[in-house]
């Protein structure tokens, strides 16, 4: 029987913030095994994949990092291979790790991530593989022993799971239905590491502004972030991702009025097309979205916007590509993530006529960042001469402010007594492509 105290273990993370923390909740279950981490995979006795989905291109590179490990496995069989997250949550996933992969020890899809310590201690007790995917998350999978990686952002979960079912998307499939944690839960979570001296906390969840709708208490996610906004100490809370269909006013007041709620909001608009949004099954329009933008720069001060794009979904004209092009123009994010279309076998674009050619799709992406990158050098003008809340950091011997929205603004050296506490930042011009300012 294999004894994990002492044993080092090294966790790979792919896929979103939800993955990322995570793995954080993993590293803790690991740890409380009484194991220690170590750089190298082909040295480690536990190595845990935790696995995204949502495009192709994650899978396969997923899928080749984990073949990359037979031949160390074959060195050392004592090793223990484990595969989790949103890859084998899939019902018809490109890769059957049963029969691809038998040198892969344990794999668990995303509901039962809570259970790998048992999983570890069952296969030291039995060499034979475990194949757990379950179909429904289980009620009490909370996490407490939770080992972040930051000592300044924190995540914390706030809802589960997502009910929009974009067509393109795989995240309903793999992660269920939208499950709300208990206010109480999460006040007390972020009331910890407020203590701890964490300085952004990050409000997690696939669709946040759907908090509370299966609680039925009353409680929204405009409530939930005034009420956190309440708690005493040196913080701020961000979110992600909102929708635009759930995004509304009653969140953009909150924003406005608590100096507690960073002043910087994602927002993925996936389209700037309506026929497209339409069959991306996204339930908003231009206009409406247009309005959203309008409202929350008018009322939140020197606010940053991102957003998510996917260009050559099926069906794109070049006409609807150049919608899309024109919205960036328009609106001015201060970052886009920009993504070509992948199929995701079970979702309803995948059996959707007149798919667009890889070419086609690499080029308009690559015209999108081109436009983007422009729209940025931009963006850097319009910055001097504004001030922004930020957190002092010392990187590498240079002292600089980060907005909420993660911009960099040089600092003079002195500004360094200010480290890790928020001040007002004045920018007063660029220099090497950066922006340099003083603090107020
Ligand atoms: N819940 C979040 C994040 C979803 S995944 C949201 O709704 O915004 C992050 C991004 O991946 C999405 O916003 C979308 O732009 C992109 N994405 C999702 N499915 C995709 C697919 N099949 N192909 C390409 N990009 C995809
Ligand atoms: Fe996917 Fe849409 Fe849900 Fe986001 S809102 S996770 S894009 S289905
Ligand atoms: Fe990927 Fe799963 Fe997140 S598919 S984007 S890791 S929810």
């Amino acid at each position: 029987m294999m004894n994990y105290k002492d044993k080092k273990y090294h966790v790979v993370t792919y896929g979103c913030q939800m993955n990322v923390h995570e793995s954080e909740k993993i590293t803790g279950i690991l740890q409380s095994l009484g194991m220690t981490s170590i750089d190298k995979p082909e040295l480690a006795d536990v190595v845990v994949f935790n696995t995204c989905c949502i495009r192709e291109g994650a899978e396969d590179r997923a899928f080749s990092n984990i073949s990359a490990l037979k031949k160390y496995k074959a060195k050392n069989p004592e090793m223990v291979i484990v595969v989790c997250g949103c890859m084998p949550q899939q019902k018809q996933g490109k890769y059957d790790f049963k029969t691809k992969l038998p040198f892969v020890d344990i794999v668990i899809g995303t509901h039962n991530i809570n259970m790998l310590g048992s999983y570890l201690q069952q296969i030291s007790e039995n060499r034979s593989r475990i194949f757990e995917i379950l179909e429904q998350p289980v009620d009490s999978c909370e996490i407490t022993n939770v080992v972040r990686d930051d000592k300044i952002n924190a995540y914390v979960n706030i809802i589960y799971g997502c009910n929009k079912f974009c067509t393109y998307c795989i995240v309903p499939y793999v992660r269920g239905r939208e499950r709300s944690r208990a206010y109480e839960d999460i006040e007390a979570e972020v009331k910890e590491l407020v203590n701890k001296g964490y300085r952004y906390i990050t409000l997690l969840g696939q669709n946040v502004n759907s908090y509370g709708k299966d609680l039925n208490n009353g409680m929204d996610f405009a409530t939930l972030l005034s009420k956190l906004s309440q708690i005493e100490g040196e913080f701020k809370l961000k979110f992600m991702t909102s929708h635009p269909i759930d995004f509304n006013k009653n969140v953009i007041k909150v924003m406005k009025q608590q100096p507690k709620v960073a002043k910087c909001l994602h927002l993925p608009v996936q389209s700037g097309n309506d026929e497209i949004l339409f069959k991306m099954n996204r339930h908003y329009t231009i206009k409406h979205y247009y309005s959203l933008i309008k409202t929350t720069k008018r009322q939140v001060k020197n606010v940053s916007l991102s957003t998510d794009i996917i260009v050559g979904f099926p069906n794109e004209s070049e006409q609807a590509f150049e919608d899309t092009i024109k919205l960036l123009k328009k609106v001015k994010f201060d970052q886009v993530f920009a993504f070509m279309y992948s199929k995701r076998t079970g979702t309803p674009a995948c059996t959707f006529p007149d798919q667009i050619e890889e070419s086609v799709k690499n080029r308009r992406l690559n015209k999108l960042l081109r436009e983007q990158k422009f729209i940025n050098k931009h963006l850097l003008n319009y910055c001097v001469g504004k001030t922004y809340n930020c957190l002092i950091i010392v990187k590498n011997g240079v002292t600089m402010g980060l907005t909420d929205g993660g911009r960099e603004i040089y600092l003079p050296n002195d500004s360094g007594v200010m480290e890790n506490h928020f001040a007002n930042v004045k920018v007063e011009g660029i220099r090497n492509h950066k922006l340099s300012g003083v603090i107020k």
